[in-house]
């Protein structure tokens, strides 16, 4: 494939497994581990559960099959694929609005992944073993609380990142998620069995699958959208960028919903291997964001070699973590090397740099910042509402309006069906059926009532 502007061949994905496992890289991540049982945890589980496979079904995967076809489209980044497909129009802000969200999210994304490495270490050396969750508490809140810790895990995470997306798409983000994912499914079901067998796991299924709607209220259901767009990376550019470098012959339904179908399956299993754990040692599902941290240590050092499963399930962690940071930094990296002509390096190390610039206010969001707040939230939390629960919406809209109506149902079904060469036209109608006509409507009144402007 060679691009317009250069007669340098553009990288892309090479094979069909490699785009899957790529794709796949992006979508599972933190939102399935660390954020997905918590949001869960807090909402009253199987109610939640439900909401969010709807979102996801509804809004998170036609959002996603058009944002890879704007991609492949386009063949850029995500800010020059706008442009390009809708001239003489501002559509390129999408992609501006993208690369801006993919910065606020690697803020405190890459601080989360930084406590997860950590874990890593404390796990295997001794300084996470007590089942008493007043003790691993004081662990985690000597992590988050010192500004030289923080910062240095979230530059360790920062720069290991940074190495793989220098080393280019093929040769990083493929070939690096095409070892992590297998890895990934066999330590989670490794950890799952470990949970399901112990005595009164049945609780904690009961939790997950038996719904209890009266938790459920407008912000839950802002709360579930907001997932269905971080889990599946979409509303902000990812998933053209990774589209851009789909092969030509690639299906992009088929894809979209395989990765869509694996994504959500990661999750229920984070949910098999964390919720039966949980209740079967009677703590409490509802502990939010510390649950990762605080509750599943404990949790792990009650069982029988819980220590080692502990080390597996927060390598597992980083694992899921590495894809989908991978995919965020190439969005801008992307933009600054193809718009503004850096190399691949320079504009990974700058952007690096910027990150741990702006990420700091997210690593001290517990220390030195602790006290500083915007809208009533600290960097951390503003960071990570502002992005879920408004600029991913807020791009899904409007990427959902301009491949619907601008770039259009025609040029759309021609990407989706590889120009005729699929037999999938029933699909494909449906998908843009629903872009057009349903996706939209749901994310914006879901997004005014989520944020109180109405009231349904
Ligand atoms: N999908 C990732 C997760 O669930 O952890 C997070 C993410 C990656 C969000 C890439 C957005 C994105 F563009």
């Amino acid at each position: 494939m060679k691009s317009s502007s250069s007669l340098k061949p553009r990288d892309g994905f090479t094979t069909g497994l490699g785009v899957i496992a790529a794709t796949l890289g992006s979508a599972i991540g933190l939102g399935n581990i660390w954020k997905f049982p918590s949001l869960t945890g807090t909402n009253g589980g199987a109610a939640f559960l439900i909401l969010y496979v709807a979102c996801t079904l509804i809004v998170g995967l036609p959002v996603m099959i058009s944002e890879l076809a704007v991609g492949r489209r386009a063949r850029a980044n995500a800010v020059t694929s706008y442009g390009k497909l809708g001239p003489g129009q501002p559509w390129w802000l999408i992609g501006a609005a993208g690369v801006l969200a993919a910065f606020l999210i690697l803020a405190f994304y890459t601080e989360v992944a930084a406590w997860v490495f950590a874990y890593i270490f404390k796990a295997a050396t001794g300084g996470l073993a007590t089942n008493d969750p007043v003790v691993t508490a004081q662990a985690f809140n000597g992590l988050i609380t010192s500004p030289v810790q923080s910062l240095v895990w979230q530059w360790i995470v920062l720069a290991f990142i940074s190495v793989i997306i220098i080393a280019g798409v093929s040769k990083g983000i493929e070939r690096m998620t095409k070892r992590l994912m297998p890895a990934l499914f066999v330590l989670l079901l490794i950890v799952i069995v470990r949970s399901l067998t112990l005595p009164g796991a049945g609780a904690g299924l009961a939790f997950l699958f038996k719904p209890d709607f009266s938790k459920v209220t407008a912000a839950t259901v802002l709360a579930a959208m907001g997932l269905s767009f971080f889990k599946l990376s979409v509303g902000m550019g990812t998933m053209t960028t990774y589209g851009s470098y789909f092969r030509a012959d690639q299906d992009i339904p088929g894809t979209a919903i395989r990765v869509m179908l694996g994504d959500v399956l990661v999750s229920i299993l984070a949910g098999i291997a964390i919720f039966p754990a949980v209740f079967a040692f009677g703590f409490k599902p509802d502990a939010g964001p510390s649950l990762l941290f605080i509750t599943i240590p404990a949790v792990f050092n009650s069982m029988p070699l819980g220590g080692a499963f502990m080390v597996l399930f927060f390598i597992l962690a980083a694992i899921a973590a590495t894809g989908a940071m991978l995919s965020l930094l190439e969005v801008p990296v992307a933009f600054l090397n193809e718009r503004l002509g850096w190399s691949r390096t320079v504009a990974t190390i700058g952007t690096s740099l910027l990150l741990a610039l702006v990420g700091s206010t997210a690593a001290l969001s517990s220390s030195l910042l602790a006290d500083t707040k915007l809208f009533g939230k600290t960097f951390f939390d503003l960071f990570d509402f502002a992005s879920s629960n408004l600029l991913l919406p807020v791009g899904g809209l409007f990427i959902c309006l301009f491949a619907g109506w601008r770039w259009g149902a025609a040029e759309m079904r021609r990407e989706l069906t590889n120009s005729g060469a699929l037999t999938n036209a029933r699909i494909v109608n449906l998908f843009i059926g629903i872009v057009k006509f349903v996706t939209p409507v749901l994310v914006f009144i879901v997004l005014l009532n989520g944020l109180g402007v109405i009231k349904l």
